[in-house]
This record gives C-alpha cells, sequence and structure tokens, in this order.
C-alpha cells in the first residue's frame, strides 16, 4: 500500500465508493512522472484519465495558475472576463485546422465557432445536445432524436448516459431522456436506415453524435470513410453531426481535433479533459451558424470558463501551438504503437497518437495494472495503467512522454506480462 492509512480510512468512511480505488496516493508530478507519498516513483501512462496533457505541473500552466489565483477566482458569466475570448478564438482556429490522414496539419477550413465553456466531457455533451435539438427545432420541424454509436460513452448526467450506446451503464438509474439510440459503428447501412425509420424511443432524428475513437468502450476507432460518409448522409438529410472530441480533443491523436484526419468539419464539438491540462473545464463548440441559435437565458453553468480555467486553457492551448506538440504526439505515439505490438500475448494495437488499445489473448489486464503499481516496491519505477474489461489494456500518456520512458514503461510490461501470462 503506497498510501497514508488515515487517507485511506477516511476515503472508506466518508467517500461514496462509486470507484474502486487502488492503493496508492500521488503526491507529486512532473512531466510524465508521478510520486507517491512515500516517494516512489511511477510513469504514468493514464494522465488523469487523458486530461493532464501538458504532463503534471507544467511551467506555463503552474504560471497561469499561481498568477490568476491572486487575482480574481469566480465572478459568474454575468461579466467579461480576461482570457475567455482569447482561449474561444485559440479553439476556433484550432478547430479549423485540415490535417492529412496521419493528423499532419495542411491548412484551415476558415470556419468560425463559437465555444460555450462547462467544467467536465458530460456537461459539455449536454450543450451539444440542447445544441442539436434548437437545430431539430428551428430547421427540422422539432426534431429531437440523437443517434449515437453502440460502445460510445459520453458522460454519466442522466442525458448523457441515454446517448451512451452501453447498457451496463444505464440500469437501475432510468427512467432515463428518451430521444436517442445507438447503431453499430462503422455500419453506414444501419445509420441510414435508422435516420429513415427510427424507434419510438428516439423519434424524428436532428443529429448523429460520434467519438472519431471510442475511448472508454475499448479504444474501437470509427473507418476515416465511416465519418466521412456520416457527414455526407447528415448534409444530404439536414442533420447536426456532433463530435464528441471529450478524449480524443487536443493533439491526444497527433491531430489538433481527430476529426480532421478524415478531413471532415462537424457542427458542433465537445471538449474536456486535455484543453486545459487537469484543470476541470469543459467545452462545446458550434460553427457559428449553429451557435447564433443560442440566446441569453437558454444554457449557463456557474463555473464555466471562470478566470481560473480560462487562464489555464489559455495557457494550456497557447502551449500547445508553441511546443508543435502534435508533431510530437506523432512520433511518440508510432514508437508507443511499435513497442507495443512487439510484446508477447499483444494481439492487436488500436487507436492513434498517445490514444491507444493493446488488446491482449490472456485475460490478464486487471492484473497487469496492480502489478504495474506494485511495481514502485522494486528497483523500477510503478507502471501506471488502465484497464478496460480484462484483455484491454488503454495508453493515454501525457503528449509529452519520451521515447526513453516509453521504452522504460514497455521492457517493464513485457515482465509483468510474463509473469502473469
Ligand atoms: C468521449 C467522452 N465523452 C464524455 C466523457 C465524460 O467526461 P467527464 O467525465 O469529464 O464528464 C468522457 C469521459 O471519459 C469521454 O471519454
Amino acid at each position: 500500500m503506497f498510501a497514508s492509512k488515515d487517507v485511506v480510512s477516511l476515503d472508506d468512511a466518508y467517500v461514496i465508493h462509486t470507484y474502486g480505488r487502488l492503493p496508492v496516493e500521488f503526491v507529486n508530478g512532473s512531466g510524465a512522472v508521478l510520486v507517491d507519498a512515500c516517494g516512489n516513483e511511477y510513469l504514468d501512462f493514464l494522465a488523469g484519465i487523458g486530461s493532464v496533457s501538458l504532463g503534471h505541473a507544467h511551467p506555463a500552466l503552474v504560471k497561469a495558475l499561481s498568477e490568476q489565483a491572486t487575482k480574481v477566482w469566480q465572478v459568474g458569466n454575468y461579466y467579461h472576463e480576461e482570457n475567455r475570448g482569447e482561449l474561444a478564438r485559440e479553439l476556433s482556429r484550432m478547430l479549423s485546422i485540415k490535417t492529412d490522414l496521419d493528423g499532419v496539419e495542411c491548412g484551415s477550413t476558415n470556419t468560425t465557432w463559437k465555444t460555450f465553456f462547462a467544467n467536465t466531457g458530460a456537461e459539455a455533451n449536454e450543450g451539444a445536445i440542447k445544441l442539436a435539438r434548437r437545430w431539430g427545432e428551428r430547421n427540422l420541424d422539432g426534431a429531437s432524436g440523437i443517434i449515437t454509436a453502440r460502445k460510445s460513452f459520453h458522460g454519466r448526467t442522466l442525458a448523457t448516459l441515454s446517448a451512451t450506446g452501453q447498457d451496463v451503464f444505464h440500469k437501475s438509474f432510468g427512467p432515463l431522456p428518451t430521444g436517442f439510440c445507438a447503431v453499430p459503428l462503422n455500419d453506414v447501412d444501419a445509420l441510414t436506415r435508422t435516420i429513415d425509420a427510427p424507434p419510438a424511443e428516439c423519434g424524428p432524428v436532428c443529429a448523429v453524435m460520434l467519438e472519431c475513437i471510442q475511448g472508454e468502450g475499448g479504444v474501437w476507432p470509427a473507418d476515416l470513410e465511416y465519418l466521412r460518409a456520416v457527414r455526407s448522409l447528415c448534409d444530404e438529410r439536414g442533420l447536426m453531426l456532433v463530435v464528441d472530441e471529450v478524449q480524443t480533443g487536443f493533439f491526444r491523436t497527433g491531430a489538433p481535433f481527430s476529426y480532421a484526419r478524415a478531413g471532415i468539419e462537424p457542427d458542433i464539438v465537445s471538449m474536456a479533459k486535455g484543453i486545459a491540462g487537469g484543470f476541470p473545464t469543459g467545452a462545446v463548440a458550434a460553427r457559428s451558424e449553429v451557435a447564433d441559435l443560442m440566446v441569453p437565458g437558454d444554457h449557463g453553468s456557474t463555473f464555466g470558463g471562470n478566470p481560473l480555467a480560462a487562464a489555464v486553457g489559455r495557457a494550456c492551448v497557447e502551449t500547445m501551438r508553441k511546443e508543435h506538440i502534435g508533431e510530437h504526439v506523432l512520433e511518440a505515439g508510432e514508437h508507443l504503437e511499435q513497442r507495443l505490438l512487439g510484446l508477447p500475448h499483444v494481439m492487436e494495437v488500436r487507436g492513434a497518437g498517445l490514444m491507444r488499445g493493446a488488446q491482449l489473448d490472456v485475460p490478464i489486464a486487471t492484473a497487469l495494472v496492480d502489478e504495474g503499481l506494485s511495481l514502485a516496491a522494486t528497483e523500477r519505477k510503478g507502471l501506471v495503467l488502465n484497464h478496460i474489461g480484462d484483455s484491454i489494456l488503454r495508453f493515454l500518456p501525457p503528449l509529452v512522454v519520451t521515447k526513453e520512458q516509453i521504452d522504460e514503461m514497455a521492457d517493464s510490461l513485457e515482465l509483468l506480462i510474463n509473469k502473469l501470462a
């Protein structure tokens, strides 16, 4: 156990047990390295579930947060604020970037995007759902149904649970909001049939909502041709294409946003995780034609885009640009893929950039996560790993992870796989 006893017993006694917590308390971090309460070091290949985009304690983010902390924390969205507009302008620029199939920048669509700031991914998706339904109300005779994908994940609020195409998350919490149904990913015919004849619980459709790579479902990519076909279908029928970039956004896959790799542009994009390097922030952006359907009073959030979040978010996206983080992610991501493919019992590696899923042919993923932490008691660094089910390992390291750190992780993981398999 690498956590102080008091911390563990207080958590057991007073915190609601919605998480099966692992026996480690991290007290410090730098880049892709975490340090526990006993002073042991770990290589972090989860990055706060994909949110610590620039690594722990990045100096530019520490500076932005500390400076803002001495000025003003929270005033409410009734007032103007120093960094909010700058962050929204940078998001508009990033959302318009065109890339090639690999995620290398190659131009701009010059679209103007407008952003609503929230606090989490689920809240960003709630905003996306409201925007899509407003579009349906104004342009599609009140159509409000949203088609999502099986194995998708969009959050834990009631509406985003309804949108999530995994029944396991739905049980016990009904009645859930209606107006959603899920179809298999990468099946254009199934999507077309469902748009034409939606089930009763969905009703006439106003939008299709997708992750370009399903993260929580097990790192399952949408085919790039599928994404293009969905874009065309939405154009033909006048539907909104909503892309959930909560996990894939902010260079996680190499591209600023993963839809760019398919050469498409959505109408609505939800974001969170990497946007502010781990400071809790979410956002939903829409093309201005869609965004302008919202007027004062239609949506809100007390803390959304507050001065602390806006300052850190701005510093984060500006640093990503200055440090050419996308180029690093593409190189490091390829290296990670190659090293994972070389490991015993890895049958397949899915994903892009620094979002990878390794499919194992033995059910040892849970044990590998436990053993990875236990390595901290040896002369090796511990490993912070993540599993989805018992045969998928998911890798979401900070985007600044080095090739040497990837090698060190892969060497240790090989030892653990050989021990357990
Ligand atoms: C694609 C996607 N959408 C939405 C969410 C929900 O984000 P949050 O936990 O910040 O509400 C997640 C979280 O993992 C996610 O991966």
